[in-house]
């Protein structure tokens, strides 16, 4: 049976799964510490080992050689950050650890950056001695070299790292489970989006409740709220601000959805408003937004969202090809009208394939038909592709089975991530009375960081 597993490199390091059979030779006497020794007698050292069996102990042993420390992490040690299904082995490069030393001149105690830079590294760096201080669950290295550039200083730096900071970069898997990057959202269609009202007080004043919005955001891209002041026209940009800083753009710090004559933009008039996402002509579109309903008692209005990454599942499984085309080929948005000329080129799929960055947050559909400009750069025959490739995504747009239709009342408000659900209108009867909603947008890396921030204070669930 082959036991090892080998796993993407993560920055210089490599990780492999540890069978059986090398556990049990791991299971001898601790060693690891040695005192002064030069560089020399550092590379007869190699596979000297601390040891442990206990399942209490993060790490089963530890060793080194010219290049790097390396750590065999124990899989029975309960820890939420990296909980691995084999022990497995972590390799630590000397530059990688030396760079990313803890210490207080080498991160700023208060401001936590960096005090020194890649380019400073040795790369030649090697340990003097290296420990690993069981009472602490540190370990402790002594660097031969001084940083390029710096004179060498007498005794040398002495590093400590925790052995929770290292287990978080023990793997990529790890690493990723440290930024809730290993969360995949479940794609949903209509029938499969349930619904769950949040009181409006629950996520204004306690942090359960922002904690709720936060999680369902992060893992439907929709969430609705209920007891919102209606007539509060701060209420928007109130609620947005408990997740982050509000994006503004050219239409403000808020806007305001409503039936007007002339309109500048397609949302401000009564007729069907198709699916879409915002402000695809911008650098960095808003990750998330918001609308408030202040008033609706018109007949039609009714909002409709879709959760687009269940489209592009549906477009890989049964066109392989024009999900392909979709990802390779830039298009126009752009918004030229009142004084502005706003553009920009994405593609209309955008993943993280081959990156291994993790979930599929680091993934964008760009999807505003109303906002498109021709298309440039192609030829006759890849634009009646691309074509072909489109129409066939929009196809499954438009599938009622995927569209979650819901009229918004007074007191109501819906966030959503307007890189990943599409959202619309129905068309409504302006002359049967009022229709008004307030709008605001959020940054995605606003949403991220409240997901990181109070999911590492109460976890994170998927579903
Ligand atoms: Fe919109
Ligand atoms: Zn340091």
């Amino acid at each position: 049976m082959n036991c090892l597993r080998r796993l993407t490199p993560l920055l210089s390091r490599t990780t492999t799964a540890l069978c059986p059979l090398s556990s049990a030779i791991a299971s001898r006497p601790v060693l690891l510490t040695t005192a002064k020794t030069s560089t020399k007698s550092l590379l007869n050292r190699q596979y000297r080992r601390w040891t442990s069996s206990s399942s209490s102990s993060p790490v089963l042993s530890t060793r080194s050689d010219d290049e790097a420390v390396y750590i065999d992490w124990n899989a029975a040690y309960a820890n939420h950050i990296g909980l691995f299904d084999n022990n497995i082995t972590s390799s630590y490069s000397h530059v990688w650890l030396r760079d990313n030393c803890p210490c207080e001149a080498c991160v700023h105690p208060s401001s936590r950056q960096k005090l020194h830079s890649m380019a400073d590294i040795d790369l030649n760096t090697t340990p003097r001695s290296i420990h690993l201080d069981t009472s602490t669950d540190t370990l402790v290295i002594e660097w031969e070299q001084p940083l390029r550039h710096q004179q060498q200083h007498e005794g040398g730096h002495k590093s400590h790292y925790p052995l929770a900071y290292l287990r978080r970069y023990a793997s990529q898997q790890s690493s990723q489970e440290f930024r809730f990057e290993n969360l995949i959202p479940r794609t949903w269609a209509r029938d499969e989006y349930q619904l769950e009202w949040i009181s409006h007080d629950d996520y204004m004043t306690t942090e359960q409740g922002l904690h709720r919005v936060v999680e369902k955001l992060y893992n439907d891209g929709l969430v609705f709220l209920e007891g919102v002041p209606a007539d509060d026209h701060q209420s928007v940009t109130r609620v947005a601000e408990r997740i982050g800083n509000i994006q503004e753009t050219f239409y403000g710090r808020d806007f305001d959805v409503k039936n007007v004559a002339k309109s500048v933009n397609i949302a401000y008039t009564s007729l069907y408003l198709g699916f879409h996402m915002d402000l695809m002509y911008l650098d960095c579109p808003p990750g998330i937004q918001l609308l408030h309903c202040m008033k609706n008692n018109v007949t039609g209005g009714a909002s409709i969202f879709l959760d687009s990454y269940r489209a592009v599942e549906l477009l890989k499984q049964q066109y392989p090809e024009c999900y392909d085309i979709l990802r390779k080929t830039p298009v126009s948005f752009h918004y030229i009208n009142n004084g502005h000329h706003m553009y920009y080129r994405r593609p209309t799929i955008v993943t993280d394939e081959g990156y291994g960055l993790g979930s599929s947050w680091n993934m964008h559909v760009n999807y505003a038909p109303q906002f498109q400009g021709p298309m440039d750069e192609l030829t006759p025959k890849e634009m009646k592709r691309f074509y072909q490739a489109f129409q066939r995504f929009a196809d499954f747009i438009e599938d009622e089975s995927l569209r979650y239709q819901i009229t918004l009342q007074p007191g109501q408000l819906v966030l959503f991530a307007n890189r990943r659900v599409l959202h619309g209108r129905t068309a409504f009867d302006p002359a049967s009375g009022d229709r008004h909603l307030k709008g605001t947008y959020l940054a995605l890396d606003s949403l991220k960081d409240k997901v990181r921030t109070l999911g590492a204070k109460y976890g994170m669930n998927p579903v």
